[in-house]
């Protein structure tokens, strides 16, 4: 083993004068705030290892942007030191839904894996947002100005607010993680989204379980060229396009993404495109998207177009959405409902003056709970197509 390629055992502060050639650096935990030894350690080192059994303490944000070649093997646990007061004015700000992180990880070819665990410890912060709704609280992971970054085989428990943010990145994969975020107390886990794309291309997440407060994953603008497949999505608020012109003045894109092979229960939403409308909007398109073979179950809203988003009816009439919406495929969508809507299955509700078009239903199975009959189907201003449009009907025009 020569100087460059030290295996090192860094407890704290020994690891600025000692790592600054070291290939391989190992993590323990110094008893008081782990963050300043993990982000030297990821500046200094090409592997970080976080064996088992050790819980690195972060108390202050960790900036990792601009890395090279970095692998972070998490075999222990990195858990964020619930220290309200303290994050809510110092994490990482991000003006887009006016969001903080504990962690910007970012570069280029970057591996976080290792079978281990990170802990939001979200239990305070899901009490005190009860009492504070306009609590900052920080998102658990965030990627920012990633390319190619793979994160697989971690578990994140109890982020405080969304788990993952991808922003400004491209070419990033999530493969096998498990997220749970769930509250002990009255007070929901909340806005704990269990992804958000935003800004970034080629991002695929699959293969992962995910039990949330809101939606399992969510494309923001600015998301393209997108797969999730094989997600087991439990208690949140769907699979979202959206929402998308929210902002006046911003142009927002979501285009080419596919959503195949997802389980979703006790759901809120299952496949669902949301887009504001009213006078004072942004503008943009949703094009090419695709939900495919989704297992419902217990679901509000199995499947949802409403390009109404937040705005009443007369004010969508007099000023259609301007996020136009084409191209999208609905393919094999079962399950049930859970009655929340009666016998509302499906509904596919567009602005006015035509915007939206080639909108795509097949093979379409869903049903209510028995005691509200059959199925019913909601449209306006919409012309589908495929061998379930017949179930919709004459949509209504407003
Ligand atoms: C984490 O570190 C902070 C700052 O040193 C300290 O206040 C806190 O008690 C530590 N938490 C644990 C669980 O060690
Ligand atoms: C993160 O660190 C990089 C330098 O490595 C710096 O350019 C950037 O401004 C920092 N980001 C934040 C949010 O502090
Ligand atoms: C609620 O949270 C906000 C933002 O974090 C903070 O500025 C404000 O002081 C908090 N309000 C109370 C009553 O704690
Ligand atoms: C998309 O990202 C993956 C890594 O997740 C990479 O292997 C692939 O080459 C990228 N595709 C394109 C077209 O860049
Ligand atoms: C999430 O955690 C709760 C409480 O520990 C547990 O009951 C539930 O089974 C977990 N769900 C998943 C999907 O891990
Ligand atoms: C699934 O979500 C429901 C409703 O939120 C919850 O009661 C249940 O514990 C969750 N199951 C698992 C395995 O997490
Ligand atoms: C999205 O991309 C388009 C085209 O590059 C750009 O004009 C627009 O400003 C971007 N919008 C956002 C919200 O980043
Ligand atoms: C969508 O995919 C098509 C076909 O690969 C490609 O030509 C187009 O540029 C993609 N659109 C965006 C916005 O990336
Ligand atoms: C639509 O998006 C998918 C990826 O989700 C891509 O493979 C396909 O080429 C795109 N089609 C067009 C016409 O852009
Ligand atoms: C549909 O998705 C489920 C997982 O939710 C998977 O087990 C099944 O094989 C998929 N069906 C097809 C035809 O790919
Ligand atoms: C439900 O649908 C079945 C089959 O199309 C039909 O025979 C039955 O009359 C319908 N029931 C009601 C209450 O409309
Ligand atoms: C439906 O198609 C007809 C015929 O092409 C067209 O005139 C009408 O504007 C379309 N309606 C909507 C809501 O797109």
């Amino acid at each position: 083993m020569g100087i460059f390629d030290a295996l090192l055992t860094v407890p704290g502060l020994l690891l600025y004068a000692t790592a600054a050639f070291a290939a391989s650096c190992t993590l323990t935990a110094s008893g008081g705030d782990d963050a300043p030894a993990f982000v030297q350690a990821y500046s200094a080192c090409s592997t970080i290892t976080i064996p088992q059994n050790t819980v690195l303490n972060i108390s202050t944000p960790m900036n990792m942007t601009g890395g090279v070649n970095k692998h972070i093997s998490l075999q222990g646990t990195v858990k964020f030191s619930p220290n309200i007061d303290y994050w809510s004015g110092h994490g990482y700000y991000f003006a887009f839904q006016d969001q903080i992180t504990f962690w910007i990880l970012g570069g280029e070819n970057v591996r976080l894996d290792g079978g281990g665990v990170l802990d939001g410890v979200g239990q305070p912060w899901y009490d005190a947002f009860a009492s504070n709704s306009s609590l900052l609280r920080p998102i658990l992971l965030t990627i920012f100005q990633g390319r190619n970054v793979q994160i697989q085989d971690i578990m994140m428990l109890n982020g405080p607010e969304w788990i993952n943010f991808v922003t400004d990145s491209s070419d990033v994969l999530y493969n096998n993680i498990h997220i749970n975020a769930s509250s002990t107390s009255k007070n929901l886990a909340k806005n704990t989204d269990g992804w958000d794309i935003y800004r970034s291309d080629n991002v695929t997440i699959q293969n992962s379980i995910i039990n949330n407060g809101d939606d399992c994953v969510s494309f923001k603008p600015n998301s393209t060229n997108i797969l999730v497949s094989n997600l087991n999505c439990n208690g949140s608020h769907g699979i979202s396009v959206g929402s998308l012109g929210q902002y006046p003045g911003e142009y927002d894109i979501v285009a080419n993404v596919t959503s195949i092979n997802v389980r979703m229960a006790n759901a809120e939403n299952g496949a669902r495109i949301k887009a504001f409308a009213g006078p004072d909007v942004g503008s943009g398109l949703v094009k090419n998207i695709t939900f495919q073979n989704f297992t419902e179950a217990n679901v509000d809203y199995p499947v949802v177009i409403d390009q109404c988003y937040m705005t009443a009816a007369n004010a969508c009439a007099a000023y259609p959405s301007n996020t136009y919406i084409e191209d999208i495929w609905f393919t094999g969508i079962s399950g049930t409902s859970s009655g929340n809507e009666k016998s509302l299955v499906a509904s596919l509700d567009c602005s006015p003056d035509s915007r939206c078009s080639n909108i795509n239903v097949d093979n379409l199975d869903l049903a209510p709970p028995a005691k509200y009959g059959n199925a019913t189907y909601g449209c306006q201003n919409v012309n589908i197509t495929g061998d379930a449009a017949s179930l919709f009907g004459t949509c209504t025009t407003t």
